[in-house]
């Protein structure tokens, strides 16, 4: 990649139009939105909260996306733009998992992220793969089936301990982690004494949860050094920074994307913030500076 900033799923990655809007925004990578077996419908509104004064969003969306039929025509615009293609699969079994992943790999991908967390779908992810045991056998068998790198993103679990489900996604056959997911929330309405969304299923995204994925990174690096993709929370060039510093090679960026008034602008002045401060510390390459907190 030509440099560590790319786009998080869930992004505008379901369309080829959207790929296409996506491109012009000079990310290294494209992520596309996770891809199930068959296309899935948005969960009834309301689906998304968006809690401006804290950075952040609640969404249940219930992971919407065309279904993947649709990955060769996302792989193919994603290419045309000259940037590697990664596409997230998600599933309800090894078997879900092994097919979308497979057409991934037919279809021209670089590679695939599975999205082994979604806290806003029951039956998917973090609602099913609760089970250290399956999530495992989930990697090892699309990384044993599949030739393209597979990427396990995990997410904040209260049930199993990230750390150690990182540990066993590696075993499993992970090339790399990205790490995290939005957070498994509920948001209540006490005046309609409901849920304040239309499902209980809900993720919280944005600068929140900035310091729990950091921590995250922090500890899967110093326990693994682990290939890391660091997400969550991303606003500033310098929260870029504390993630390659506690571990990770590259990020993703999905709330302040969402939010930026100017995506590529936006992008384009933190790729330039990161890069004065690597100068400023005296790192000749972004590697040197990747873990570089355990070091000192
Ligand atoms: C509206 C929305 C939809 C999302 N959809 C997906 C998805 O389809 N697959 C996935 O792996 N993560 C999905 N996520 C989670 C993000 O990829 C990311 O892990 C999370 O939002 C934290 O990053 P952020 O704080 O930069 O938003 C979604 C997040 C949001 C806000």
């Amino acid at each position: 990649m030509r440099h560590p900033v790319m786009n998080g799923s869930g992004l505008l990655g379901s369309s080829r139009q959207q790929v296409s809007i996506m491109c012009s925004w000079g990310l290294a990578a494209i992520v596309t939105k996770t891809i199930t077996r068959y296309p899935r419908v948005m969960n009834k509104p309301p689906n998304i909260l968006y809690l401006s004064d804290l950075g952040a969003v609640i969404n249940s969306m219930g992971l919407p996306n065309p279904g993947a039929t649709h990955i060769y025509e996302l792989v193919q615009e994603a290419r045309g733009c000259g940037v590697p293609v990664i596409v997230s699969v998600g599933g309800r079994s090894l078997e879900e998992y092994l097919e979308v992943s497979s057409i991934a790999e037919e279809a021209g991908a670089s590679a695939v992220e599975l999205n082994l967390s979604c806290p806003t779908t029951s039956g998917y992810g973090l609602n099913s793969l609760t089970d250290l045991q399956t999530m495992y056998e989930v990697v090892r068998g699309v990384s044993s089936t599949v030739r393209l790198p597979v990427i396990a993103k995990l997410g904040i679990d209260f049930r199993n301990g990230l750390i150690q489900m990182v540990g066993k996604a590696l075993e499993g056959g992970a090339r790399a982690v990205t790490l995290i997911n939005s957070v498994k929330v509920v948001s209540i309405d006490p005046e309609k004494l409901s849920y304040s969304l239309s499902s209980s299923n809900m993720g919280y995204s944005g600068a929140p949860i900035l310091y729990i994925g950091l921590r995250a990174v922090h500890d899967a690096y110093k326990e693994y050094k682990a290939e890391i993709i660091g997400c969550g929370g991303i606003r500033y060039w310098s929260d870029i920074a504390s993630y390659i510093l506690a571990g990770a090679r590259a990020v993703q960026l999905v709330t302040s994307l969402m939010t930026a008034r100017n995506p590529r602008e936006h992008v384009s002045n933190l790729l330039k913030e990161l890069e004065n401060w690597l100068e400023r510390k005296g790192f000749s390459t972004l590697e040197e500076a990747v873990g570089f907190i355990h070091k000192r």
